[in-house]
């Protein structure tokens, strides 16, 4: 009999680049299993998470194996439409597994099941289950439905669902570091961006259903927290009687005072929105990461307005050396789109410009896909050509390569705390870790006894592109 190759990475178009699926943890206490497979971006990760916690009460344990599995989830991404035909080339891959298993079911959750709807179900045959970001209550009643044999669907989106109350599951753990979602949807209309259709409305979720996460994540040993959201300094939550308020920098505070072990980072930040009150709280706790990932998708005011981010080329780079005054030591990387509507090669000039001005750590960089539905794809042609953009792109990414690099060499000589995070890729004799800055600086362990979870004073002699290269001075 074939048997699939379902455990391997799949690449991904989009952010993280990475699916995965979960350990089998638990197995013998359960009956039932499911398979999860995200893709894009961190919130969706997390949002499995949720997912993995509502089947555990359910019954559903989690395993690696989609042989074992009664029901296949693939937690998807609509943001670019390479991601979306990442997705439907796995889902033909399932086919086989169905045909092997008739009574497995099949589910798409999260933003392509949010965008197409029941029009997955026609397109595509085999799923079972289509479930929306605000919907994963619902999934143990979807689930019964589709048992019997009918389509279940509910992509309802919510005003105020936030998962609160839901202790997540956490998968693929290193033990070392987690993500805590701290608000769902976005309020912003970026032109280009899907996410405001996928994903509903934003709201913040209740502050102290964080804060208890956190300190629940520090208390079982992790020692790292990510504060998600698309837009993390607009998060704003009031309690039910309107007495308390509590802005993003009131947030980071309180889960910095967690304790001065754990560390706390976030993403994402948009540059109309950080305000100083979020950098004098990152400069006054040590534990609050030096590390802002601050996107600016076109360094070209014209082109900026277009893709309605409602800030010009000027107020972003007075954001980026309004971090380097209060931040000195501050890691700053980027998002960019290469060949949005009518970009000019001048205006493309713009970008390069601002990427050199604010030297960037790292970015993530794309050629602009058009989304069915944006106001974008309403109001403007998509009128620059493939070989355009992926030209554009090419040049952004070789200066990137460029800036990444004299970033590294910056560090030769310098002393890091890291935080280590598991064994490095290449070897078991190394440590794998990040910095304060976010960059992975590699090490050998030598004869210390340490463990991932500890920190430890690294100094660094070398470096590649991507990655620092060190030796442990102090513990
Ligand atoms: N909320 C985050 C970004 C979420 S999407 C923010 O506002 O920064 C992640 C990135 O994908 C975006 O920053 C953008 O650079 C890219 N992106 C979004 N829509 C895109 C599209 N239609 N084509 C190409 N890249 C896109
Ligand atoms: Fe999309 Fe803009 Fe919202 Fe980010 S801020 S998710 S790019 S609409
Ligand atoms: Fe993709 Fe949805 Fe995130 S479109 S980037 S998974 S919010």
């Amino acid at each position: 009999m074939e048997t699939l190759d379902l455990q391997s990475k799949v690449h991904d178009e989009a952010r993280q680049g990475e699916a995965y699926a979960p350990f089998a943890f638990d197995e013998n206490q359960y009956k039932k299993h499911f398979y999860i497979e995200s893709y894009g971006c961190q919130m969706n990760f997390s949002d499995s998470e949720i997912v993995a916690s509502i089947l555990n009460e359910q019954g559903f344990g989690a395993t690696r194996n989609v042989e074992e599995a009664d029901l296949v989830l693939l937690n998807t991404c609509s943001i670019r439409e390479k991601a979306e035909q990442t997705v439907r080339k796995r889902l033909t891959e399932f086919r086989k597994a169905k045909d092997q298993k008739p009574g497995l079911l099949i589910g798409v959750l999260g933003c392509m099941a949010e965008r197409l709807k029941a029009k997955l179900l026609e397109e595509e045959k085999l799923v079972d289950l289509v479930v929306g970001p605000d919907a994963y209550r619902t999934l143990p009643g979807l689930i019964e439905e589709a048992e019997t044999g009918q389509k279940a669907v509910n992509v309802l989106l919510s005003r105020e669902e936030t998962y609160a109350d839901i202790s997540p599951v956490r998968l693929d753990s290193n033990g070392v570091t987690a993500f805590v979602s701290i608000m769902r949807g976005c309020n912003n209309m970026c032109s280009f961006c899907v996410v405001p259709f996928t994903r509903g409305r934003e709201r913040s979720r209740d502050a102290y259903s964080i804060v208890a996460e956190a300190s629940d994540l520090y208390n079982r040993g992790y020692k790292e927290v990510t504060l998600l959201g698309q837009n993390v300094d607009s998060y704003y939550w009031v309690n039910d009687n309107g007495s308390e308020t509590v802005t993003f920098a009131n947030l980071l505070e309180r889960v910095a005072l967690i304790s001065t072990d754990l560390r706390v980072r976030f993403s994402t930040s948009h540059p109309k929105d950080i305000t100083d009150e979020v950098l004098f709280t990152m400069a006054k706790y040590e534990n609050i990461c030096k590390y802002i990932h601050l996107p600016i998708q076109s360094g070209n005011t014209r082109v900026l307005q277009l893709m309605n981010r409602t800030y010009t080329r000027e107020w972003y780079l007075a954001k980026v050396d309004r971090i380097r005054e209060i931040l000195p030591d501050c890691g700053i990387s980027s998002d960019i789109i290469a060949g949005f509507c009518t970009e000019t090669e001048e205006e493309h000039q713009d970008t390069l410009s601002a990427m050199a001005y604010s030297k960037y750590d790292m970015s993530y960089m794309f050629f602009y896909s058009e989304r069915p539905g944006t106001l974008a794809e309403r109001r403007y042609t998509d009128d620059i050509p493939e070989e355009v953009k992926k030209r554009r792109l090419q040049e952004i990414v070789d200066l990137q390569g460029k800036l990444s690099k004299e970033s590294n060499q910056k560090d030769l000589g310098k002393t890091f705390k890291v935080l280590i995070e598991g064994n490095s890729k290449r070897s078991d004799d190394d440590w794998m870790g990040r910095n304060s800055q976010n960059k992975v600086i590699v090490f050998p362990k030598g004869n210390y006894n340490l463990k991932k979870g500890d920190y430890v004073q690294v100094k660094v002699n070398d470096c590649t592109q991507a990655t620092l290269i060190g030796e442990i001075i102090a513990i």
